[in-house]
């Protein structure tokens, strides 16, 4: 009984008051292993960002790691938990990243922590495809009645979200014997081969990198914002613009799929105006196209909805998932119509490490922990939460041209002001830097650099989101 703690289940310091205040009721406790004691869920800057352990981390990995993998803000972390990250010089920092929407349960939740330790201690691998074991159909068999669609499905399991984007492309060309995908402009899908040709922004995602795959075709993004004619148009043109392309380009009879991120990611949380993505996957299903909903940074809650193509009634042929799936363990999957998925060749789908046994049993643990907890609709508190403190900054600041998203994927569009919206990526640099300096970690998301992205673990609570949301708005005052 010595390493058994009772703590909330959202792994959240005893004393803390969440959202309502009413969190023994919302959150009941529960009894779970953890070999460390649990994290004050405050911010405490106990020395600079970085701090000195930090910096002499940061050497080593200067000496060692190759300088083509980057840090955003290189502090060293020891301990992580509820919406806080502990670096190694015992600062406590507010996690507005989540890894890049990765944690959405929280860092080290703690069914995701019983499940692995659990596993691990059972068997760590025998590879899927030569015996298998219960927890990679356990997975497929969520993720197959969790997502969008009320058919019989399929899933496979992938290790990260660019191997799954890949496998569902290679699953679309076989169903279809037909080669072309349409991506769209600022998207983002991953650094594989394949996934950089669907990747839109050259750096630093495919600077030096080509050649790309073939047959890969780009259309405009239907983006609100910066529609030439404006936002009340943008549905109609941007579709008509994608159906023109299409036909006259490639051809609806050479196309495989269309792929799409439901709320763009990497490329600025751009959100399509409301009926564009309907009509895509209408205009998709009469072609006998594929309409593949990318759902790697959107999916699991984070917006609201267990997928966020939930919120225009899409349902799509196939659906990627990964990030959020597994509480921080790589895990990525393809799932979809029957059908589609039953389509390739025996061992045609697979990998040595892929649905690993221990990465399933961590997702479990997190879907789990979704279902329990109701983080679809926390993520929803979150977009409340956040919403009238962001609109009452644009307020202030004009350099703030668009704020967007969904749920607890919420951005700020930085521009020039004063009526101007060219993008001001100086401004969102200066302001994410001053962010990190106060112990808030921030992400920049966006084609030319000048969104401020918000992906808080769906385990923060309140008083953390709102401390959080300060340091934003003083960061706007000392960078302008
Ligand atoms: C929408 C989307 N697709 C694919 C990927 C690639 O996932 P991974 O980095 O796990 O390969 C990402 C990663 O950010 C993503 O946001």
């Amino acid at each position: 009984m010595d390493n058994l703690v009772r703590l909330p289940e959202h792994g959240a310091d005893p004393g803390l008051t969440l959202p309502g205040g009413t969190r023994p009721k919302e959150y009941p406790m529960t009894t779970v292993p953890i070999a460390k004691t649990p994290i004050q869920q405050r911010r405490i800057l106990a020395t600079t960002i970085p701090g000195p352990r930090s910096k002499l981390l940061h050497e080593r990995k200067v000496s060692a790691v190759s300088a083509a993998v980057g840090t955003g803000l290189p502090v060293y972390i020891e301990r992580a938990g509820g919406g806080i990250l502990v670096d190694v010089d015992g600062n406590h920092l507010i996690d507005f990243g989540s890894g890049i929407a990765v944690t959405t349960v929280g860092n080290s939740a703690p069914r995701v922590v019983a499940g692995v330790q659990s596993q691990v201690e059972d068997f760590t691998h025998t590879c899927f495809m030569v015996t298998p074991y219960e927890e990679y159909v356990e997975v497929c068999e969520r993720l197959n009645a969790l997502t969008p669609g009320a058919g019989e499905k399929r899933s496979a399991l992938f290790n990260s979200g660019a191997e799954a984007v890949e496998n569902a492309i290679k699953v679309a060309r076989t169903f279809t014997g037909r080669p072309a995908v349409i991506a769209f402009d600022h998207a983002y899908h991953g650094r594989t081969n394949l996934t950089m040709a669907l990747t839109a922004k050259n750096m630093p995602y495919k600077q030096g990198f080509g050649p790309f795959a073939s047959e890969i075709y780009r259309v405009p993004m239907a983006y609100p914002y910066r529609w030439p004619t404006g936002p009340d148009r943008c549905a109609d043109e941007a579709f008509a613009q994608f159906v023109s392309f299409v036909h006259t380009q490639v051809g609806e009879q050479n196309t495989a799929a269309v792929i799409i991120e439901p709320i763009q990611g990497e490329g600025g949380f751009i959100v399509p105006p409301p009926g564009y993505l309907r009509r895509v996957a209408h205009w998709c299903a009469e072609n006998g196209i594929l309409f593949i909903a990318d759902e790697i940074q959107t999916g699991f809650c984070r917006t609201g909805d267990w997928f966020a193509c939930e919120h225009e009634d899409v349902v799509p042929d196939l659906i990627t998932t990964a990030k959020g799936i597994a509480g921080g363990l790589p895990l990525a999957a393809v799932t979809g119509r029957g059908d589609v998925m039953d389509s390739v060749h025996g061992g045609g789908l697979g990998g040595t490490y892929g649905g690993n046994p221990v990465a399933c049993a961590a997702a479990l643990g997190a879907i789990e922990t979704m279902q329990a907890d109701d983080l679809c609709g926390r993520a929803r508190e979150i977009e409340s939460l956040f919403m009238p403190r962001l609109r009452e900054l644009a307020e202030k600041f004009d350099v703030i041209g668009d704020i967007r998203g969904r749920g607890a994927m919420l951005a700020l569009e930085l521009v020039a002001g004063d009526g101007d919206s060219t993008p001001n990526a100086a401004l969102t640099s200066a302001v994410n830097a001053h962010c990190h300096s106060q112990g808030l970690v921030t992400l920049t998301a966006g084609t030319f650099g000048n969104v401020l992205r918000f992906l808080p673990p769906l385990s923060s609570g309140d008083d953390l989101l709102h401390e959080g949301l300060d340091i934003v708005a003083q960061a706007f005052v000392a960078s302008s």
